[in-house]
């Protein structure tokens, strides 16, 4: 079974200044959201997860190796990262080269490279975009090639930067799937976001970070019960419970379907 354990893990950028400090999880194969403010330390404490930053103290361990002792070729292959910015990620000038860059680095054949990545590309929508330059397409449709890329190297961790910053309904619902499915073929899938709707919609467990520390972990319904700690960190519950709350009937639904059912139910009695 896939699992991150971390270990009173402490991050500073500038000497004295803390910005991730005590956070010990373990984290196996489910949905994890983390939220949180701006500037809460959460694509740090990801570049961290990846290899890509070096704890100040405290330990990470992936499948009890410690990470910060595996080789950038293992921590590739095991742990895939979509940025919150397409544009630190892309630098090839045509889509399909650019989604077929982590597949051949790992190590795979060129014909498996490019299944991978055509794969990857139609479950992202992006199918008939593969000759086209990233940069003529919009900051949404790069998104989704980063995205695509981390796909097509099938890691057994995947983490998710903001990804549905700038995207639409139909984004959402495409980012929807593709999280689902990754749940669903037993990866360990950990998404950063601002949204509460998206993140009460599909994952499983909930973590709030609040200035380096972690605040709130726990199923995502009860995570987001706590409207009075969530306030402390200048965070709103879902739109679902805000509604639920208003019209007399609970709090604890996470979806626009089980609102409506219950609705549903009682305007039918
Ligand atoms: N390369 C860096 N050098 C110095 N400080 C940094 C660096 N990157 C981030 N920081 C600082 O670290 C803190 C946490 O930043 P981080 O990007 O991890 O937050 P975040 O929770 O991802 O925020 P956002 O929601 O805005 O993406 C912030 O105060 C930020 O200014
Ligand atoms: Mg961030």
């Amino acid at each position: 079974m896939t699992k991150i354990k971390i270990e009173n893990l402490h991050f500073s950028y500038t000497a004295g200044a803390d910005i991730l400090k005590e956070i010990s999880l373990e984290l196996t194969q489910e949905s994890i959201a983390i939220i949180g403010q701006n500037g809460a330390g959460k694509s740090t404490f990801a570049k961290l997860l990846k290899g890509l930053l070096k704890p100040a103290d405290g330990t990470i361990f992936y499948n009890k190796q410690d990470i910060s002792k595996m080789t950038a070729a293992q921590l590739a292959k095991d742990i895939g990262m979509v940025f919150q910015n397409p544009n630190d990620q892309i630098f090839k000038s045509k889509v399909i080269d650019e989604v077929m860059f982590g597949p051949l680095n790992i190590g795979q054949l060129p014909e498996d490279a490019r299944m991978n990545a055509l794969t990857a590309l139609r479950k992202a929508g992006l199918e008939h975009q593969a000759e086209q330059n990233p940069y003529d397409l919009s900051l949404s449709e790069r998104k989704m090639i980063a995205i695509a890329s981390i796909l097509a190297m099938n890691t057994e961790v995947v983490i998710f930067d903001e990804p549905t910053m700038g995207q639409d309904y139909a984004g959402k619902q495409k980012l929807k799937r593709i999280i689902t499915e990754l749940k669903d073929e037993g990866k360990l899938v950990i998404c950063i976001l601002h949204d509460m709707d998206f993140a009460a919609e599909v994952f499983e467990r909930t973590i709030i970070f609040n200035q380096g520390r972690v605040l709130l972990d726990g199923a995502t319904e009860e995570v987001f019960m706590e409207e009075e700690i969530l306030k402390m960190a200048f965070l709103e519950q879902p739109s679902v419970m805000k509604i639920a709350k208003k019209l007399g009937i609970g709090e604890g639904y996470l979806t626009e379907d089980e609102l409506t059912k219950r609705l549903r139910g009682a305007f039918s009695n």
